[in-house]
């Protein structure tokens, strides 16, 4: 499968919303990432379901929204209801992560798993064949702009094992200081999709750095 890009709307001009969402739908991106924030799970506070609603009859692409909330139960319905394709939860915010996904795929939502810098796959050993993407984190949380994280390798590394020694059929994503200089090697390592938002909207081309990260082509 050729890999996925998934540009992370955070890094958008939020006064110029048009021009962005032309962006969007004109470049390669497969997915548009969406990133909630409360301000309690993680130190930030991004935007929330009115924007994703208000956002959906004009975006071409599914929605793959990351929860970086507490307790992500109590909103699972009104993700779908404001456009979620994919739903993504925190495993640390979850207690009863089992539950979560399945309500998530009752909801008609693609489930998936978040898990933070710290956080090890084997974890997952219990959850993966029911889960349809585990995205991991290689920044913490809260922020766009931040430094790669170096040992997402190992955990690519670790997952893609995990994922064949279950059957599981759950894509791969990385999310956090991803750019055109290590795209290639985490594509490498075993990434399907990946999230970029500084290194799309932060770009003088922003639909030329999509289609770097796509095709590869050099700079
Ligand atoms: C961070 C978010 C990311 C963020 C990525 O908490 O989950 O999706 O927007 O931004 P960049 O690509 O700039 O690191
Ligand atoms: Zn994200």
């Amino acid at each position: 499968m050729k890999h996925l890009i998934a540009p992370s709307l955070l890094a958008a001009d939020f006064a110029k919303m048009e021009s962005q969402i032309e962006i969007i739908n004109n470049s390669d991106a497969d997915w548009l990432h969406l990133d909630i924030m409360d301000g309690a799970f993680v130190p930030n506070i991004s935007f929330g379901l009115p924007v994703l609603k208000s956002l959906r009859p004009h975006i071409e692409k599914p929605f793959d929204v990351h929860l970086m909330i507490e307790n992500p139960d109590k909103f699972i319905s009104d993700f779908k209801e404001a456009g979620a394709d994919l739903l993504n939860v925190h495993y640390e915010a979850c207690t009863h992560l089992h539950r979560t996904i399945d309500a998530i795929k009752k909801e008609g939502m693609q489930a998936g798993v978040t898990l933070n810098p710290h956080t090890p796959v084997f974890l997952l050993e219990e959850i993966i064949t029911e889960v349809d993407l585990v995205l991991l984190m290689s920044v913490n949380p809260g922020f766009g702009g931040q430094k790669f994280i170096e040992n997402t390798y190992k955990k690519l590394t670790d997952l893609k094992n995990l994922i064949e020694r279950k059957g599981s059929r759950a894509l791969i994503e990385v999310d956090g200081g991803v750019t055109i200089a290590n795209a290639q090697q985490l594509i490498n390592a075993g990434a399907d999709v990946l999230v970029a938002g500084s290194a799309v909207f932060n770009a003088p081309d922003p639909i030329n750095a999509v289609y770097e990260l796509k095709h590869f082509l050099p700079e």
